[in-house]
């Protein structure tokens, strides 16, 4: 089907929240290093985004996330806001630098102390907390040892794990374990382009396949810590269509499909690196030692995935390793969000076919899905329409899915306030809630107003 029939089919749904079943579960999710400010408050140790903002050229016009919406102080502020807004699950990250100032070894009980606060007052509140472990903000003492690429991060990973799953896995019932694992590697450790800025297949394929291991180093923790906990990961993923029906643009997309969707979610699963489709991931063997195939894997109570848009994707013979390359939505004519993302709704259909073939996987979770647009503050009100729409449109299509029978267990907004948007700063706007980051004063948009009734009815 092309967009506009499956546009024309979701809009005859009626969406109220009961459509969706009592058991779907409805939140927001945020990231430490995007909301809490705080940067180096009561002992945190520093972070590879604490250093990698103050490099000249890294982050649009040299913004940081020093203070961001400061919900490290704020905190009780915006969880009474959530209350208000009839939201009754969050999703935060854990800083690891906050708690374990170096990465590992002596911990920072203010740390500690801030995030049992958080929780508590959560559960006082009526709102479910929901932990990500790690949301890119790797500590700096870490990176400075290797990071991701060095092997000794899974016993790093195993201990910072251990540490939060005994500081709060009293009262937090649901935990994930990676953020976006292909995003923190890729942008992160070939690109360079996120923290800690580092390039090439060199670190991105230690990267990739240590941060595969620490998924079942996590999951694994987590539970024989916390039995009764629901445990997952998260992964981006986005619908890959061809540029045309040329073999070699099918091949193009097939190839992006097998490094952007399928890299991290396959080795879980059993299943492998997705080598077959791209054949530079045979190069991540060098880096394979007896076990790891085994330890790779691990049966996730859930799987968080993060649907924003699809990629048109052709043949380049100028991409070294991938011979493939994305068109820009801003060259194809279509709707696209701040973030130059096409508006898509149709993706987040596709994502949740795509992983509910994947038989093996007991619950999908949409732990992140929203839109960047430019917010005018207009006689004190905020009309963002276009994100309202956004959001309308995508779970039309979640609603679409689950009525054809697909697992679509929940949906969490991206996100509660504007924040941090990595390098791109604080321009692309994803809040529900606008934050004047001169005042740190939040206003309710329009989608944020929707969004309390929707989960009130
Ligand atoms: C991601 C991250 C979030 C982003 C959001 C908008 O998915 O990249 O989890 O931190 O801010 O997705 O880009």
């Amino acid at each position: 089907m092309n967009g506009r029939s499956d546009r024309a089919v979701s809009h005859n749904f009626q969406l109220n929240k009961d459509s969706f079943g009592k058991d779907f579960v409805w939140g927001i999710s945020t990231a430490a290093y995007q909301i809490e400010g705080g940067h180096d408050a009561h002992g945190k140790g520093i972070s590879i985004w604490d250093t990698f903002v103050f490099k000249k050229g890294n982050i649009n016009l040299g913004q940081h996330g020093q203070d961001a919406c400061e919900f490290y102080y704020r905190y009780k502020d915006d969880i009474l806001l959530m209350q208000a807004m009839n939201i009754k699950d969050f999703r935060f990250s854990i800083s690891w630098s906050r708690l374990l100032p170096l990465g590992k070894g002596k911990c920072n009980q203010a740390g500690i102390d801030f995030y049992n606060k958080v929780i508590d007052f959560c559960l006082e509140c009526g709102i479910t907390p929901w932990i990500t472990l790690y949301h890119w903000d790797l500590p700096q003492d870490l990176e400075d040892k290797g990071g991701w690429t060095n092997r000794d991060i899974l016993g790093w990973f195993e201990e910072y794990t251990t540490l939060c799953a005994k500081s709060f896995g009293d009262r937090v019932k649901h935990w994930m374990v990676l953020n976006e694992p292909v995003v923190f590697t890729g942008a992160g450790y070939f690109l360079g382009v996120h923290a800690p800025g580092r390039k090439g297949l060199k670190n991105f394929l230690p990267a990739v396949h240590h941060a595969t291991l620490c998924q079942g180093v996590g999951g694994r923790v987590l539970k024989a810590d916390l039995p009764r906990a629901t445990i997952g990961t998260t992964f981006s993923c986005s619908q890959i269509t061809p540029y045309s029906q040329r073999e070699r643009d099918v091949k193009a997309a097939e190839k992006a499909d097998a490094l952007l969707n399928r890299l991290f979610i396959e080795p879980l699963l059993g299943l492998g690196y997705p080598s077959e489709n791209l054949k530079v991931l045979n190069r991540i063997d060098k880096y394979i030692r007896p076990r790891d195939t085994e330890d790779m894997v691990f049966d996730f109570d859930f799987i968080g995935i993060q649907n924003y848009t699809r990629e048109v994707v052709r043949h380049s013979y100028t991409v070294p390793y991938l011979q493939a390359k994305i068109v820009p939505a801003p060259k194809r004519n279509v709707k696209t969000t701040l973030m130059d993302w096409e508006v898509y709704p149709p993706s987040i259909y596709a994502m949740l076919e795509k992983f509910n073939a994947y038989k093996s996987i007991h619950k999908i979770i949409i732990t992140e899905n929203g839109a960047a647009f430019e917010d005018f503050l207009i006689k004190g009100e905020i009309h963002d329409v276009e994100r309202l729409d956004y959001l309308k449109s995508y779970l039309h299509q979640v609603l679409r899915a689950k009525r054809k029978g697909l697992k679509a267990d929940g949906y969490f907004a991206w996100t509660f306030t504007d924040n941090f948007e990595w390098a791109e700063g604080y321009f692309p706007r994803f809040g529900l809630v606008h934050v004047d980051f001169k005042t740190q004063k939040r206003i309710i948009k329009t989608s944020g107003k929707w969004f309390r009734k929707f989960l009130k009815d």
